[in-house]
């Protein structure tokens, strides 16, 4: 099948390279020339484990193009449209901008019975209005909603085996053509077993923004329950494990700590709840509040917490920070949980360097004030305080002898629950976890 996604971000690099590894012929394409220049290198423009060599592997079979010409989507059958829906400057609606755009570009180049295919998280309602605009300008052409579950760090294996596949259509009737034009695009997961489920446009939509939102919840509840801990000097990571036991509840999602961030769950909470309010729904929501509130609250803490663990006082400490992205195997810094704590700590007087195995680049751009050091090694020397932030593998990996010996301060704040307080105490080091004793 001969198709064209249009955004090459995380979303569009990933899903125009897996669309070519099931062996469909795909355009990518986006209006950033950089981007898609180091995509036609077969370089991922960002770091995903495992896309430079998809890029790679596909792009030598020839099914792979990348350009920034919006008439290459002129002859493909199917068209996704994989752009961001950011939040809103000084708002909390989503910024749907690129969305129409990207519908007002293809347009133009669309056939009768072509099936444009909504892939970008957007607020309910929006499918219904672009397909009005599609039929109005193509009546025989077709707008679906197909949400995307992919993790950032898993993407690829997310999207090539994809826990379940969602088709919004205009009549949720499993009879509408473009029911069938999906099923050839996704035959190959559908056969290895993969769900599928049928819905109208507004429930697809829906889906999506539900989904994250119970993931906030999720993280939100348990770091609530951190608070708790704190407050009664209860272990927050035992108390996971046994209600996690429950299959009920689940051990997933429960890891406490320093709280959610990324270019998705935040942003989409409070879009849900922009848009419940413009649909007089608005009291549904406002638990959604809480969990954001519950969430911002966990940098906060981590800020009082240094303090403490400083003696009191944040003025001229040496802190290093271990990792910048908002979750390991990732480069994206966009709400990072940690990097707002290393500048609250900054702010505050601290003198702090800021450490990541991928995310250095992307951070230094977006907080240029902070002091930034590529080297584990030299990052760490004659910090006076140790903060892990994100838990990269070799971070959780620190020897605490080794690194011991590299300090100045014996003094540890475990900002993901993930180290070994046992260890690191008899090792001589002040540890402090996120609701744990
Ligand atoms: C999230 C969803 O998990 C995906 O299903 C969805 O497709 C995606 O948003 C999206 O809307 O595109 P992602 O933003 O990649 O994916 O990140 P998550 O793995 O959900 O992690 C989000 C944040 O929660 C991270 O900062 C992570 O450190 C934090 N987290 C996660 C916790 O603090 N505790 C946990 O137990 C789990």
């Amino acid at each position: 099948m001969r198709i064209s996604v249009i955004g090459c971000g995380y979303l569009g690099a990933v899903h125009a390279a897996c669309m070519a590894k099931l062996g469909h012929e795909v355009v990518g394409i986006d209006v950033d020339e950089r981007k898609i220049s180091e995509l036609a290198a077969a370089r991922a423009p960002f770091f995903e484990p495992g896309l430079d060599e998809l890029l790679k592997e596909v792009q030598a079979t020839g099914r792979l193009t990348f350009t920034t010409d919006m008439a290459s989507a002129q002859g493909s059958a199917v068209h996704f449209i994989c752009v961001g829906t950011p939040q809103k400057k000084g708002e909390n609606a989503a910024d749907l901008t690129f969305v129409d755009a990207a519908t007002a570009a293809l347009i133009p180049y669309l056939s009768p019975t072509d099936v444009v295919v909504g892939k970008s998280t957007v607020p309910v309602g929006t499918a219904n209005r672009l397909a009005g605009v599609v039929q109005e300008a193509v009546p025989d052409a077709h707008l679906v909603w197909n949400p995307e579950f992919l993790r950032e760090g898993h993407a690829v294996s997310d999207t090539l085996q994809p826990d379940r596949l969602v088709y919004g259509v205009t009549d949720g009737s499993e009879e509408h053509e473009a029911v069938q034009v999906l099923d050839t695009v996704y035959s190959v997961p559908m056969e290895a077993g993969t769900p599928r489920l049928i819905t109208d446009l507004p429930t697809a939509e829906l889906v999506k923004t539900a989904a994250n939102s119970f993931l906030a919840t999720k993280i939100s509840f348990i770091n609530a329950m951190a608070e708790l801990c704190d407050a009664a000097g209860a272990d927050v990571t035992l108390l996971a494990d046994a209600i996690g036991m429950d299959d009920r509840i689940g051990r997933k999602f429960l890891n406490a700590g320093i709280g959610f961030g990324g270019g998705c769950l935040p942003k989409d909470i409070r879009a849900f709840m922009a848009r419940a309010g413009e649909l007089g729904a608005d009291q549904a929501l406002t638990f959604l509040r809480e969990v954001d509130a519950i969430n911002m609250r966990r940098r906060t803490r981590v800020v009082e917490l240094t303090r403490e663990v400083c003696g009191g006082s944040l003025l001229g400490q040496r802190i290093t920070v271990l990792g910048a992205a908002f979750k390991p195997e990732s480069d994206d810094v966009r709400d990072s949980p940690a990097l707002s704590i290393a500048a609250q700590l900054q702010l505050q007087g601290a003198v702090v360097t800021v450490t990541d195995p991928e995310a250095l680049g992307n951070a230094a751009r977006r907080f240029p004030e902070l002091h930034y050091e590529a080297s584990t090694d030299e990052a760490l020397r004659r910090a006076d305080a140790l903060l892990l932030l994100t838990e990269w593998r070799e971070y959780r990996d620190l020897d605490p002898y080794e690194t011991a010996a590299k300090v100045s301060g014996l003094k540890i704040l475990d900002g993901r629950n993930v180290l070994d307080p046992t260890k690191w105490r008899a090792a001589g080091w002040t540890y402090r976890g996120l609701g744990r004793p």
